[in-house]
């Protein structure tokens, strides 16, 4: 695909733009899979879909090893060997109060979530955690869709601490997506344990991303995150 624009958006975070007129169908919570570039590297990385449109797809990843080292290099008008939409995406439900948490790079799947939700005239509250306030981004995008909650681990940006010290005292909703590392979808679940409508989207690290290789499947072996994700509801998926 051809690149459009590749920029640092954050510390160690870049946003990559493709041309995406050949794409037909996308859908929020899908990921790309893409080769870094670099011919010794032979595994592709999942990168999040970040937003859309029938002209462009937006990627956002993170800079932490050498495969995204080197995608950090592409420049506009270059092309990336890239595979996808892959996976199930997020379902929408038929909800009127959504809570959307969202916690470093599992913060961008979640913007063309709430986007699509907030069209239907869903209400959606977002609360959004990084480490430090230069690990943060997209925050004005979110702002642009509803209330926004942003805490940061040194207390540099919105409220000190991680999502789970707000979530605790936000009350009940109808419907809540996740994305994030694994103490935030569990403190998640701890939260709403029983609830119906908790869905997560896991991170993996994969290596084919059709469901061929096994390598990417949930702890209790049962689901391929890859295809049958990245987005489960919690009761499905052992964390
Ligand atoms: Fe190969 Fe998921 S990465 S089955």
């Amino acid at each position: 695909m051809k690149i459009l624009a590749n920029n640092c958006i954050a510390k160690d975070t870049y946003e990559m733009i493709l041309d995406a007129q050949e794409i037909k169908k996308i859908k929020a919570g899908q990921f790309m899979h893409l080769k870094s570039g670099r011919e010794d590297l032979i595994l592709r990385r999942p990168i999040s879909i970040a937003s859309y449109n029938e002209k462009e797809l937006n990627l956002v990843y993170k800079v932490i090893g050498e495969g995204t080292k080197t995608m950090a290099r592409f420049k506009p008008g270059e092309e990336v060997d890239a595979l996808g939409p892959l996976g199930n995406g997020f379902d929408l439900l038929d909800v009127e109060e959504v809570l959307i948490v969202g916690g470093g790079m599992g913060v961008a799947p979640l913007y063309p979530l709430g986007k699509e939700l907030t069209q239907k005239k869903i209400e959606v509250t977002f609360v959004l955690g990084f480490k430090t306030a230069e690990m943060a981004y997209y925050i004005e995008k979110f702002q642009a869709l509803g209330e926004v909650i942003v805490t940061t681990d040194d207390g540099s940006l919105g409220i000190f601490g991680n999502v789970g010290t707000v979530v605790d005292e936000l009350g009940t909703f109808d419907a809540i997506y996740a994305c994030g590392p694994w103490p935030l979808l569990y403190g998640l679940q701890v939260k709403f344990d029983g609830h119906p409508h908790l869905y997560v989207s896991l991170e993996e690290r994969m290596a084919c991303g059709i469901g061929a290789c096994y390598a990417c499947d949930t702890k209790d072996k049962k689901h391929r995150i890859c295809t049958e994700g990245p987005v489960f509801n919690i009761k499905e998926v052992e964390l």
